[in-house]
């Protein structure tokens, strides 16, 4: 008896846990594996999707890409600055299948321009008609340098997209750099890169472009892959680890290094350690006063039920070890900021962790109260400018409402000594937060969660009081 048990539980057990991990593929299954179908198209002959982004010494390098027709044509670009005569410099095309259609895509690089000078620059690819020249310009490298952070875009509707540049547009002479975290278009498809060039590309994307790809970048699959497009229209450094060229990167100014890590790619053995030993390696070997880190998910997400693991317990490690000053990060559709609690000095240090959003689709917020600050429920742009001692972080809403502002400063060096933490500075705890979010669904369950919600956020400010 007591053996026909023992026989039945062996194979009993095994086809419980079968049937759970088919159960949990099903319901997975869409979220991971599943890709909407993207409508075919075709390029017209006509250049577009210009884009400028730094090279990796962002005082004198940059490089122009732009998308011209399906099939690669003679193509290049011709800058010129003031007395100087016309520089001509061939294109490299680049054809990308796309699972809607055939693009080619060129790029050049332009190195070691004088950071003293205005350029002007035209491209030109054989059979297609033309666009405007750009006006750029180089951040000089005693000079503040002027960055604007922007979480996920992701719109659906040009005109909302269009209404919200408006609320920054009085920044796009002043920026020199637009960091963009990701998630910058709803799902892969020309349709949504075409909106997203209508819409921001005319203002951002021709100023200096800084992004790293979000989960909406992705083809899902067994092997999943950020969109071809994203790579072959953001032409970033080729410095990253195996396998991540140009999507995890750095650039330098002398104020700051620049991190970009694909928090997309972390979960195979082998992609996540060349990610982290590259990041350990970026990081170590900067020398600049400043280590600001892009990447798309945060290690402490600020939505409600979400959690990372691997960013949380792998990536922060190498993040507090290294005193990075800013971790800037969206994928949760609201705002947030957390300073790295210094326990024997009983005060906040960095890293400081950032999660914000440029989106009007937004997400409920948790109140833990590790989050020195919350947003919720609208778009938040912010500003920061560096210098070689200071770093000045002010954060507003789209209505132009300052709601966070913190201040970074660097110790003096002393000799022998490694990396020291920035100094950090409150600024901000007399601001307002803005916790808006109210889109609950109406039956019972979401009057159920907007009263829980409603009560969190009267105990996070009688807390505040
Ligand atoms: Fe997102
Ligand atoms: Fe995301």
């Amino acid at each position: 008896m007591n053996f026909t048990r023992k026989r039945s539980l062996r194979f009993l057990i095994p086809l419980i846990l079968l049937v759970g991990l088919v159960i949990f593929l099903s319901l997975r299954w869409k979220v991971w594996f599943s890709n909407l179908p993207e409508v075919s198209y075709t390029p017209s002959d006509t250049i577009d999707r210009l884009t400028l982004t730094p090279g990796q010494d962002i005082c004198h390098d940059v490089t122009v890409s732009w998308r011209a027709g399906s099939e690669p044509a003679k193509s290049w670009v011709v800058y010129t600055s003031d007395s100087m005569p016309e520089i001509h410099l061939p294109a490299m095309a680049s054809r990308v299948e796309s699972r809607g259609g055939v693009d080619v895509f060129y790029s050049a690089h332009l190195k070691g321009l004088d950071n003293q000078r205005e350029y002007k620059i035209q491209v030109y690819t054989d059979g297609c008609s033309n666009t405007d020249s750009l006006t750029i310009a180089f951040p000089h490298p005693d000079s503040t340098l002027r960055l604007m952070y922007l979480g996920d875009l992701q719109d659906i509707d040009l005109a909302e997209a269009k209404k919200k540049l408006d609320s920054i547009s009085r920044y796009y002479l002043s920026t020199d750099l637009y960091l963009q975290v990701g998630d910058l278009i709803e799902r892969p498809m020309n349709s949504y890169w075409d909106l997203v060039y209508r819409s921001v590309g005319e203002t951002l994307m021709k100023r200096r472009f800084v992004a790293t790809p979000g989960n909406h970048e992705v083809i899902k699959g067994f092997r999943k892959k950020i969109d071809p497009r994203w790579k072959a229209q953001f032409n970033y450094p080729l410095n990253g680890p195996a396998g991540q060229e140009g999507l995890s990167y750095y650039i330098d100014h002398p104020h700051c290094r620049i991190v970009s890590l694909n928090s997309n790619h972390l979960d195979r053995p082998l992609e996540l350690y060349h990610q982290l030993s590259w990041l350990d390696d970026v990081l170590g070997s900067a020398s600049q006063p400043f280590l600001i880190v892009m990447m798309h998910h945060s290690v402490k997400p600020v939505r409600g039920t979400r959690s990372h693991p691997i960013m949380y317990s792998l990536v922060r490690p190498i993040l507090e070890r290294h005193k990075v000053d800013l971790v800037l990060a969206g994928h949760d559709h609201a705002y947030a900021r957390t300073t790295h609690p210094d326990k024997d000095a009983y005060r906040s240090t960095t890293p400081v962790y950032l999660i914000s959003s440029f989106s009007g689709k937004c997400y409920e917020n948790g109140f833990s109260p590790i989050f020195d600050r919350l947003g919720s429920g609208t778009a938040f742009y912010s500003l920061i400018e560096l210098t070689d001692r200071s770093l000045d972080f002010s954060t507003y809403t789209i209505d132009q409402q300052l709601t966070d502002h913190f201040r970074l400063l660097r110790p003096d060096k002393a000799e022998g000594q490694g990396r020291v933490p920035s100094r950090f500075e409150e600024l901000g705890l007399d601001l307002p937060e803005y916790l808006l979010f109210d889109q609950f669904a109406g039956n019972e369950k979401g009057r159920k969660k907007r009263a829980a919600y409603q009560e969190a956020l009267k105990k996070r400010l009688s807390n505040k009081h």
